[in-house]
């Protein structure tokens, strides 16, 4: 088991309780998401952890692949479809390169505080690409911690991370991702930020074709 996958399932409980830590935002992109979905629509969502967003979405669409690699998020997660009586997401322990599915599969991908925590982030940008049919939509929402008031953070993270207190997480700049969402071929349809400690970046792309 990976560290991050450790972190993750030792995570899981506290995760599922915890508030969403800005409601604004985060409603107004589960309205902005839901604009661009459509009944015939299959939706993958990499990281889904405990499927909060998944289930919001799940009667706009026909199908939801939510993947995650914390088995006990998935297990948060499919009792809470079981509770909700949602049959339309399929939870499944895996991370996007190790995903059975076809390429061009899905209308729309969503990567929603997961970007960050990833370290080949230009690898997963392309296996997005790889996965939504062309006129697919990518929904991304990502920490920023480039653009972040992130001074004391760079001094415990190392002590944090060590003690299992913090995931593993990766310093990006909005602009940057912009970039490298483009670089993939991917088109910028939306792109705006909040957050105050932490700057985090809606960002909607869609591939050509
Ligand atoms: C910060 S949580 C976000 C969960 C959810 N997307 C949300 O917005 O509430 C990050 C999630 O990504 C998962 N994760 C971390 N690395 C992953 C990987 N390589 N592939 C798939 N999931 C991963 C973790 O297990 C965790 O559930």
């Amino acid at each position: 088991m990976s560290k991050s996958e450790k972190f993750w399932d030792k995570s899981a409980e506290k995760y599922s309780k915890s508030a969403i830590a800005d409601e604004i935002s985060y409603q107004r992109k589960l309205q902005e998401t839901q604009s661009l979905l459509s009944e015939e629509m299959n939706v993958l969502e990499f990281g889904c952890g405990t499927g909060t967003t998944a289930l919001h979405h799940a009667s706009h669409v026909k199908h939801i692949d939510a993947i995650d690699i914390s088995e006990n998020m998935l297990t948060i997660g499919r009792e809470k479809a079981k509770q909700a009586g949602v049959d339309n997401i399929r939870f499944k322990r895996c991370t996007l390169t190790e995903l059975d599915a076809q390429p061009a599969s899905y209308d729309v991908v969503l990567g929603l505080s997961i970007l960050h925590l990833l370290p080949d982030r230009l690898e997963t940008l392309n296996q997005v690409v790889h996965f939504l049919k062309p006129g697919g939509i990518f929904v991304s929402s990502t920490a920023c911690l480039g653009d972040s008031f992130i001074r004391h953070m760079k001094l415990v993270a190392p002590i944090a991370k060590l003690l299992g207190l913090m995931p593993d997480f990766y310093v990006v700049k909005e602009q940057d991702l912009l970039s490298e969402i483009s670089g993939t071929g991917l088109r910028v349809d939306q792109n705006w930020h909040h957050g105050g400690t932490v700057k985090v970046a809606f960002i909607v792309a869609s591939k050509q074709g």
